[in-house]
């Protein structure tokens, strides 16, 4: 029957309809001779007040797990419309209230870090996981669409895409290496005589380089995979492990068209977003407390982001005029930087955050053609003929500026191998090392079979996760975040 924590209609039954809702006791009251517990079961904010006999309330605490059934009746109390009058109610699992890391008073973000495998039972952390469900399937929906193929490139690699040198190196366990017994294994793993691979491999810190061989196959191609950096970072922005969304389009030679598939992608994500349950959900959620999960964003000002996401055009600016914009506002006192803005010094996060929350509307913005030497060696210049320039961009948000990060690539076979040799990476001459799979002669490759003009992007899906959601933190929105000294559970 109809059930008012269902998610799809029809959901509320019709008066003295009787029916069964599984769920945590949130709270319990219990008096002489009635008592009332609160049971919601994390699929919606929602909860249903039941109402029982104080006999059949004897083994409730908050926290345990039940199974109520009852019948719905109009409710006096003034909280809400109907009540569920129990019948029958049996506990699944009992909650050893006293105990429980999870108590019924304010408890900090930091202190429910440390209770990852406890923390999604509370009905903000719930409501996240909800969040981030809808927007995986708005922008899976998207980009079928719009005609591009979901790929699974490999989490395993052979190089460092960034060349930022935070890679994570794999290898099996051994004895040795993990000094000890690894938990879940009764046996010690013993030590295998050499490489497993035959020559060093890293996880992921972007699928670009493969998503490139993938588009230059079916055209457009995206994926939202994990992906690994061992930064040490200690931001509310940064995990060491995290998803990463990147598309990657063949046949495109404008940035233009790059930023306009983040642009119309995001647009659909916020549009879906506005009209979803989920969406009402998060806006009720911050009208209400928001200690639960540290957000200082007001229900207005969320509301008010998101529909930022949908008006557009997004202002786009080169990175020359950023400059200058910030040199102008420092001069003219309207902003003040730990680093003063310089041509050569890059966008500090500072600089990122007051270009995206003083020009134009307190938006996303679009900064494109970084200086060459501050990008990694697979850019296109800006113009075809050489230049100073590389043509890239960055997506730069309210609170979290750096969301995206894309470019076109360098699809001529000399120019990339002379820009690989300027980046100091070691090329394909050691032979034992390319028959390994440990080079990058592959990537090259691509260039000299049928290479063709070609464009994409990556955004960080935990950061467009705590800019639609208003959390702060990117360890809070992450059911099991990994970061630098931390990973439990
Ligand atoms: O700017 P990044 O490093 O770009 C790339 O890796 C490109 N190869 C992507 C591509 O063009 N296919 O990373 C892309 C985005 C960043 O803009 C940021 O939002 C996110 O990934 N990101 C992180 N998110 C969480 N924790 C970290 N340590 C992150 N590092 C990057
Ligand atoms: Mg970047």
């Amino acid at each position: 029957s109809a059930n008012p924590l269902s998610t799809t209609p029809p959901r509320g039954p019709s008066d003295s309809e009787t029916f069964t809702v599984h769920g945590y006791v949130r709270s319990v009251r219990k008096q002489k001779r009635i008592a009332f517990a609160v049971i919601g079961d994390g699929s919606t904010l929602q909860t249903v007040q039941a109402v029982l006999s104080p006999q059949l309330a004897e083994d409730l605490s908050t926290g345990a797990a039940v199974t109520v059934t009852g019948k719905w009746k109009p409710s006096p109390g003034g909280k809400q419309s109907h009540e569920l009058q129990v019948e029958d109610i049996r506990v699944l699992g009992a909650n050893d209230a006293a105990t429980s890391p999870i108590q019924k008073k304010y408890q900090s973000a930091e202190y429910l870090r440390t209770i990852p495998h406890l923390r999604p039972r509370l009905p903000l952390n719930a409501l996240l996981l909800r969040l981030r469900s809808l927007v995986t399937a708005q922008v899976t929906s998207y980009f079928a669409k719009n005609d591009f193929i979901q790929c699974h490139p490999p989490i395993i690699t052979s190089s460092d895409c960034e060349g930022a040198g935070e890679v994570f190196t794999i290898e099996p366990a051994t004895a040795e290496a993990t000094s000890g017994p690894i938990p879940g294994l009764s046996d010690q793993p013993k030590k295998l005589p050499e490489p497993f691979f035959g020559s060093p491999k890293y996880l992921t810190v972007s699928s670009q380089l493969h998503l490139e061989a993938l588009a230059q196959s079916v055209d457009k191609v995206w994926t939202l995979s994990p992906t690994f950096r061992a930064e040490k970072s200690d931001t509310a922005r940064h995990l060491s492990e995290f998803y990463m969304l990147e598309a990657e389009v063949a046949f495109v030679d404008d940035l233009k068209d790059v930023m306009d598939v983040v642009e119309n992608m995001l647009r659909s994500v916020a549009t879906e977003l506005q009209a979803s349950r989920v969406g009402q959900e998060l806006l009720e959620a911050r009208a209400r407390d928001q200690s639960e999960e540290g957000t200082s964003v007001s229900h207005d000002a969320l509301a008010q982001r998101w529909q930022g996401l949908i008006d557009g055009p997004w202002p786009r600016i080169k990175y020359a005029e950023a400059i200058q914009h910030l040199k102008d506002a420092t001069t003219q006192g309207k902003a003040q930087f730990e680093f003063s803005p310089e041509h050569e010094d890059g966008l500090q996060t500072e600089h990122e955050r007051y270009l995206a929350e003083h020009f134009g509307k307190r938006g996303p913005i679009f900064v494109t053609d970084y200086p060459r030497q501050m990008k990694p060696f697979y850019m296109l210049p800006s113009s075809p003929s050489g230049s100073d320039t590389v043509a890239c961009f960055d997506l730069l948000v309210p609170e979290i500026c750096e969301l995206v990060g894309g470019s076109m690539r360098e699809h001529r076979h000399p120019e990339l191998q002379q820009s690989m040799v300027d980046h100091g990476l070691r090329l394909a001459s050691d032979s034992s090392t390319e028959a390994s799979g440990g080079s990058m002669q592959w990537y090259l490759d691509l260039r000299r079979y049928g290479s063709v003009p070609h464009g994409g992007f990556g955004l960080g899906f935990d950061r467009l996760i705590c800019y639609l959601s208003g959390v702060q933190n990117i360890r809070d929105v992450v059911a099991f975040p990994r970061y630098y000294k931390k990973a439990l559970s």
